[in-house]
């Protein structure tokens, strides 16, 4: 059965948040600690996991626009070779996470379905070897480093597929909703989940693609900030790219009143296995 506040939230927010039992809060943060542990082991260590066909370690440097370190993680994903205890472990972990969360993913769907008047269920559902767990690390930065910045660490845009937001060890998050910019701070005992593009394309523009992006602030400049996500790829078609990058074509809600024969011939047939 359908939650109807869930249908509300997200058509009124364009996201919702669902609770869920401490169980599962205890799972996200046990590991959100895994990955954190896995940071700190040192760059050869990290680096054996190749970032190949979107999954793998990956490091975008200082001189980036982006200075972050990120792991996407599926569950056919191959531990490499000299792998370490603590590489085992998290790896583990996060598949096993990848299966304990599947009814909570089928919810999201059945609410998104609900809401967009196009049952997408079964697509999603169907692409479970395919859903990426995105472990992701902002590094602390120089006031240098955030002016040029502009005070961002992900510069505003929209995702692909549906987005789920598991974990944030910080706040700065934000969404673009009738205009403006609005906060939305973490909250441990509640999945975020909102649609991309093709979500947009199925709904038939009923629910936009939403635009988000992470401002920095005192805490993260120090810290840095973590974040765990899951980017779910479905659909048989795909924004295609020659329209302008993603974070260019759609950085502040191009797409939101779009009519839907103009957005929907911004897609191709999807050639490659969907992901996010
Ligand atoms: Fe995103």
């Amino acid at each position: 059965m359908v939650n109807q506040q869930h249908i509300n939230a997200i058509t009124l927010n364009g996201y919702f948040h669902m609770r869920h039992n401490v169980a599962y809060a205890n799972i996200f943060s046990a590991f959100a600690d895994k990955w954190k542990t896995f940071q700190r082991q040192p760059m050869a260590v990290k680096a054996r996991h190749a970032f190949v066909n979107d999954t793998g370690y990956e490091y975008k440097s200082a001189s980036a626009s982006d200075f972050k370190e990120n792991f996407h993680l599926t569950r056919g994903y191959q531990t490499p070779p000299k792998a370490t205890q603590i590489d085992v472990e998290f790896l583990e972990y996060g598949k096993s996470l990848l299966d304990e969360i599947t009814p909570l993913v089928q919810s999201i769907a059945q609410v998104i379905s609900a809401a967009g008047k196009f049952d997408i269920t079964s697509m999603v559902m169907g692409m479970k070897d395919q859903w990426v767990l995105r472990c992701l690390r902002y590094f602390p930065r120089t006031m240098a480093q955030i002016e040029a910045n502009e005070n961002l660490l992900a510069v505003p845009h929209a995702d692909q597929g549906l987005t789920i937001r598991i974990y944030e060890d910080g706040a700065g998050f934000e969404v673009l909703w009738n205009g403006e910019w609005i906060a939305v701070d973490p909250n441990p005992n509640c999945l975020m989940a909102y649609p991309g593009l093709v979500g947009q394309y199925y709904s038939d523009c009923r629910l936009p693609a939403l635009c988000h992006r992470v401002v920095s602030n005192h805490e993260t400049e120090l810290r840095g900030r973590n974040s765990i996500v899951i980017f779910i790829g479905f659909g048989e078609v795909e924004y295609d790219s020659r329209n302008g990058r993603i974070k260019d074509r759609f950085a502040y809600g191009e797409n939101y009143l779009m009519p839907v024969h103009e957005f929907k011939q911004l897609f191709i047939p999807r050639l490659v296995p969907a992901v996010a």
